[in-house]
């Protein structure tokens, strides 16, 4: 269609609104500054709702007025005066068929025709309906939203659901620890209140009664030692009691003595009291690290060092052992962690804390930062006041 390009004798041949009929999607001629139809197939009738003779000799704007203010007719004004093509994908139209406003979309472009001395003469407008398509997306689009909400949702009741579960097992824990050491412990202590005389009075001529009586005070002293791990693992009753520090350094005493590990402590001299929350996510934290430390490092020392500050409290746990095998990140799908890091990050997020972990040749880094601030704001979880 071009002159300059085009082989003019060839061309001039050819019946070009004969092609343009043939073509099933909107094409419409229009001519001069005023953009007046010359043409307009069957495809471009059907979408605008008119007959051939409304449209032809008239104008865009005489037609279609709704075009002005959606800004249609100032782009076929810029292609006649620029003498540029202008294409648009999925353009919203408002066509006003039979007095009725209706809601296309269509990917369409307006092409400058020019004459041959380059003079731009009219415009071939040529555009494909795409309503029902970018109608499908946008309902697809708002399915996929409305499914996120959904599965957002259904998230956060399973976090809510997990949080309320580590609450019920934390106060579970509590009670059985507490029960053991003074249901149990105070019936043991009787026991032995009761079987320290019998064994003194048992005298020389019964020997035999007496071992068994010596026996049984040795068996009843290793029980009462079992029942106080055994009610400190369930809940450290210092923790309640003395707060943090005390109670992980009465900790970390218990694990030197057993000669599992030995652990340097480096706790910041103005730590206060948090909340119980607080104190018992640190606690386990510490408590978890430092058995993994025991079973998997490879090492016999580690480091726990907390750091404090009115926002914060950062909890570091340091081993140079031979690091978790196969460790990048604690985000890598690839990482098999058991339940132990897993919890502790659990537990860590829902006080909005963060947990990290550093691993490789050189050692172990778990590192937990929480925030004190935010806690605060949970009444349940407030923290008492210092000690
Ligand atoms: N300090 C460490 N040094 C070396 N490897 C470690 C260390 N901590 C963890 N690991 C490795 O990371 C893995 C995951 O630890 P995690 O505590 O999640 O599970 P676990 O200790 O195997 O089992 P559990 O669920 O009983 O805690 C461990 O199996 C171990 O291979
Ligand atoms: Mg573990």
């Amino acid at each position: 269609m071009n002159g300059k390009f085009a082989p003019k004798s060839k061309w001039n041949a050819i019946d070009w609104v004969d092609v343009f009929s043939q073509i099933p999607t909107p094409r419409a001629l229009l001519i001069g500054p005023d953009h007046v139809f010359s043409f307009a197939n069957d495809g471009y009738l059907e979408v605008v709702g008119r007959d051939r003779n409304q449209l032809l000799g008239k104008s865009v704007r005489e037609i279609f007025p709704e075009f002005v203010e959606q800004g249609l007719t100032e782009l076929l004004d810029r292609v006649y005066q620029s003498s540029e093509a202008c294409t648009v994908a999925a353009r919203e139209v408002n066509i006003c068929r039979q007095g009725c406003e209706e809601i296309f979309y269509f990917d369409f472009t307006y092409f400058p025709m020019r004459n041959i001395t380059g003079a731009v003469e009219g415009i071939l407008c040529q555009g494909v309906d795409v309503t029902r398509a970018v109608r499908a997306k946008t309902e697809l689009e708002a399915e996929v939203r409305e499914r996120t909400l959904e599965l957002e949702e259904l998230h956060e009741n399973l976090r809510t659901l997990n949080h309320d579960l580590m609450r019920v097992q934390d106060e579970e824990r509590r009670r059985l620890g507490l029960e053991l050491h003074d249901s149990a412990g105070q019936l043991l202590a009787a026991l032995k209140w009761k079987l320290d005389p019998l064994q003194r009075e048992l005298g020389a001529e019964r020997p035999d009664l007496r071992k068994l009586a010596q026996d049984a005070l040795e068996l009843l002293g290793e029980l009462s030692q079992e029942l106080r791990t055994v009610s400190y693992l369930l809940h450290p009753r210092l923790l309640d009691e003395a707060g943090l520090a005390i109670a992980l350094r009465a900790y970390v005493e218990g694990l030197k003595e057993r000669g599992g590990l030995s652990v340097t402590l480096e706790i910041d001299p103005n730590l206060q009291r948090l909340s119980q929350g607080i104190e018992l996510t640190i606690f386990l934290t510490v408590q978890e690290s430092l058995t993994n430390i025991f079973r998997h490092a490879k090492t016999k020392s580690a480091k726990v060092r907390i750091l404090y500050n009115s926002r914060f409290v950062k909890v570091q746990i340091l081993d140079r052992g031979q690091g978790i095998p196969g460790f990048t990140s604690l985000k890598d799908p690839n990482v098999k962690l058991g339940v132990g890091i897993l919890g502790m990050r659990e537990r860590i997020r829902q006080l909005k804390g963060q947990l990290d972990v550093e691993s490789g040749a050189g050692g172990t880094i778990v590192t937990a930062v929480l925030p004190i601030g935010c806690v605060n704001e949970d009444p349940v979880l407030a923290p008492k006041k210092c000690a």
